[in-house]
């Protein structure tokens, strides 16, 4: 009778321990199920308008994401581009929180100051904005304290001036293109001129409310200046083919801020790699979204510039580009 009751009493806690392994186990799998395979995270991204460098940059961003495990099953993007066209920036940008999005990626700065004004908590990450403080993005760049960090493109416009002496030295007066609705250019044009300034040169800064006023503006300016400097801005760089066509006749070297802009016809610049801010930004974005907060992540800043030459343009201009200049350029446009 007692080794009945004993061997019922064994048998009962042999089925309740395998039991509880097999259950144990079982569950095991499904967490393990969950994490591998069936969670999806959704990242939102907001494009300001089409041009090379930005198109660019949304590679880079989800280069970086796949790199950091984000990709196929594991992320969906929900991609918007407002074509340069600001109610198209308000309206996407609540669209994009709308739509439940886990994190909000901005590429340039009208972009990023849409979504800005979308959503004060969802984390927002910037992608590629030349001046975050000066747009009020951030307070500080070391320690945001909002819901708004990312990836800055802080123009080397030391390197570009002292390649402008180099390339072109009799150049006296520099003319500068830019748009007027983009906080982006306003620094920089800033930052160039006080630069210019202070190593001699006349500085005639043209800005452009949109694309339709630059080939007018480029005429009246073409006369007046001997050289034309460019910032990273985005709407000149959306219709940088009127900029060349209209310097067509009088054939004034060209200085623009960007890989894409000297290949489509510019001379020379010092640059930013644009596929680096792209996978930097990814990178980011996946760090925001394994837990890290805004507020206390710094911003990236990227200034470094590599020298890029167009060599056919500097032909066409009658220009030789010295063999110094050469050798140490990273990108010659043959
Ligand atoms: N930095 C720009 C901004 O703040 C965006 C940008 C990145 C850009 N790369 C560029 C603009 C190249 C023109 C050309 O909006």
């Amino acid at each position: 009778m007692k080794n009945k009751r004993l061997m019922a009493i064994i048998a009962l806690l042999v089925v309740l321990v395998v039991g509880g392994i097999i259950y144990s186990s079982i569950n095991d799998g499904k967490i393990t199920k969950i994490n591998n395979t069936t969670k999806t995270v959704k990242v939102g991204v907001l494009q300001y308008v089409s041009h090379p460098s930005l198109d660019l940059i949304y590679k880079g961003i989800q280069e970086g994401l796949a790199q950091e495990g984000y990709k196929g099953k594991k992320i969906k993007i929900d991609f918007m581009n407002a074509e340069g066209d600001q109610s198209k920036v308000a309206t996407m940008s609540k669209q994009l929180v709308v739509n439940n999005n886990d994190v909000l990626i901005g590429i340039a700065t009208p972009a990023a100051q849409g979504l800005a004004s979308a959503t004060k908590d969802k984390p927002v990450v910037m992608g590629a904005v030349t001046d975050p403080a000066g747009a009020n993005l951030v307070k500080d760049l070391k320690q945001p304290d909002g819901n708004i960090t990312g990836v800055s493109d802080h123009n080397p416009a030391k390197q570009q001036l002292n390649l402008i002496k180099q390339l072109t030295p009799n150049v006296k007066t520099i003319g500068i293109l830019y748009s007027s609705s983009e906080d982006n250019s306003k620094t920089q044009v800033e930052e160039f001129t006080t630069l210019a300034e202070k190593a001699g040169y006349k500085v005639l800064p043209y800005s452009v409310p949109s694309t339709n006023e630059i080939a007018s503006t480029m005429n009246v300016m073409t006369r007046k200046v001997d050289a034309i400097w460019i910032p990273i801005d985005n709407t000149i760089a959306s219709a940088f083919s009127t900029v060349v066509s209209s310097n067509q006749t009088v054939k004034k070297p060209i200085y623009p801020s960007a890989t894409a802009m000297v290949k489509e016809g510019g001379l020379g610049s010092v640059v930013v790699d644009q596929k680096e801010l792209g996978v930097a930004t990814g990178k980011m974005t996946a760090k925001i979204l394994k837990g890290a907060k805004p507020a206390n992540t710094a911003v990236e800043i990227f200034t470094t510039g590599k020298t890029v030459i167009n060599k056919k343009v500097a032909a066409q201009l009658g220009i030789t580009i010295p063999d110094d200049v050469l050798k140490k350029a990273g990108q010659v446009i043959e």
